[in-house]
């Protein structure tokens, strides 16, 4: 077995290469295939970023057209889902809904098993899954709520489609609001990829065996909803509304923050590779306010929220341990004054991931990557006997 290097955590271990997503931590950068998140969130929209990532260049505009008509054609889910979703209580957690109903694609589409499948039936899979989780996600909210759920519109743009299955009711239309639908495709750019993250590596480790693109999504999700990775956008809002029931006292919490006894910490603040501004942070603060502004929202938890980015960003003890507000310090109020509920936000989350997934999936499978096995450093016993119940 040889010599075997510890890094708990991966903290300085490379996984993989990758063409995908560059960024550099210290500096503040990141870059979906070399573009600048900054230009991707003001110029582009999901859908062609999606292409982007899982493609590697950006589409003509025939591409594109064609990428995103299949995915309005694909939004439809089989019936036989409803079952499933029918069968989940109504207090069941979206995240979890979501991730069993994607591994349950694997029995709609069979063929999504077979780890040699030819460029246009991946493709095809890559467009169900693209299509299809927004029709589950959205309903796996209309069930949190006991309503029943909203078909796809196939005129819609992706958007647009999601907000009508989410909000629509049988007596009333969704009127689609463009400030709502600009501020959902920049959202979901900003989540689209992050190199190496835990759920990512998930989604890899678990396709390294050859499992099929759904399952192995399903495993990302399951390793997104953790509140350390994509449950800390809920865990922000929950943490800024506890400040504000408390008397919105934001020097208090800091100093909790910073009690090593006490073990709460300021959600959306620190990040694994950013040790500088996370530069998603920057344009979801710039946006929520515009958003805010232009729906003429007052939201207390904002000024909340900018009062303890503002303490911390002064304090020692996040500047010496290079602690500033990542992506979900602000992405959470955006999503509540569009009307999502909080504990939608995850699941918004692994909307915004999915196409990062399904590239790095592509990506390691065209690399002929060999199966992912990390190896240990054993500390139990050494060799004992055996002793039988009677005489232990
Ligand atoms: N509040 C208070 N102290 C913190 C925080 C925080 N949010 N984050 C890190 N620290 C302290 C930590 O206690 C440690 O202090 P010391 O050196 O005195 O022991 C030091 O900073 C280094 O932290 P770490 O936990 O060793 O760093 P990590 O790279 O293992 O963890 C993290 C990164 C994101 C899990 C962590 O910063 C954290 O828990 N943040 C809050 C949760 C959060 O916002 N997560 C979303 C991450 S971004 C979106 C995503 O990728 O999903």
């Amino acid at each position: 077995s040889g010599y075997i290097t510890l890094d708990s955590g991966y903290k300085n271990t490379g996984a993989t290469t990758s063409a995908i997503t560059f960024l550099d931590g210290e500096k503040g950068i990141l870059r979906y295939r070399g573009y600048p998140i900054e230009q991707l969130a003001e110029k582009s929209n999901f859908i062609e970023v999606a292409y982007l990532l899982i493609y590697g260049s950006l589409p003509t505009a025939d591409e594109l057209n064609d990428f995103s008509n299949k995915i309005r054609l694909h939004t439809l889910v089989n019936e036989d889902m409803r079952k499933i979703l029918d069968g989940f209580p109504s207090a069941a957690h979206p995240m979890g809904i979501l991730s069993a109903l994607i591994s349950s694609l694997t029995a709609f589409y069979p063929e999504s098993l077979n780890p040699n499948q030819s460029k246009e039936e991946l493709d095809l899979s890559i467009i169900r899954l693209m299509a299809k989780i927004s029709t589950i996600a959205a309903w796996s909210y209309k069930n949190s709520i006991g309503h029943p759920v909203n078909y796809p519109k196939n005129k819609l743009d992706y958007c647009s489609n999601f907000l009508h299955m989410m909000f629509a009711y049988p007596t009333e239309d969704y009127e689609i609001n463009p400030v709502v639908v600009d501020a959902l495709n920049k959202l979901l750019i900003l989540h689209a990829d992050h190199e190496q993250n835990c759920s990512t590596s998930t989604v890899r480790l678990v396709g390294s065996a050859n499992a099929s693109l759904y399952s192995s999504v399903s495993a990302g999700i399951s390793a997104l909803w953790g509140p350390l990775h994509g449950g800390a956008n809920q865990a922000v809002i929950e943490m800024l509304e506890q400040i504000k029931a408390d008397g919105g006292d934001s020097k208090k919490f800091i100093a909790k923050a910073k009690d090593k006894d006490d073990p709460f910490r300021l959600m959306g603040f620190g990040h694994r590779v950013y040790k500088n501004f996370d530069p998603r942070a920057k344009i979801i603060k710039k946006a929520a306010d515009e958003v805010l502004t232009a729906l003429g929202i007052n939201d207390p938890i904002l000024d909340i929220a900018k009062e303890l980015e503002e303490a911390a960003l002064n304090d020692p003890y996040f500047v010496d341990r290079k602690l500033y507000p990542n992506v979900d310090f602000y992405s959470g109020i955006i999503y509540r004054a569009i009307g999502i509920p909080t504990d939608m936000f995850t699941v918004m989350f692994a909307l915004g991931r999915l196409p990062g997934w399904i590239a790095q999936w592509k990506e390691m499978r065209e690399n002929k990557e060999p199966i992912g096995r990390p190896r240990q450093v054993y500390t139990g016993e050494t060799e004992r006997d055996y002793i039988p119940v009677e005489k232990r």
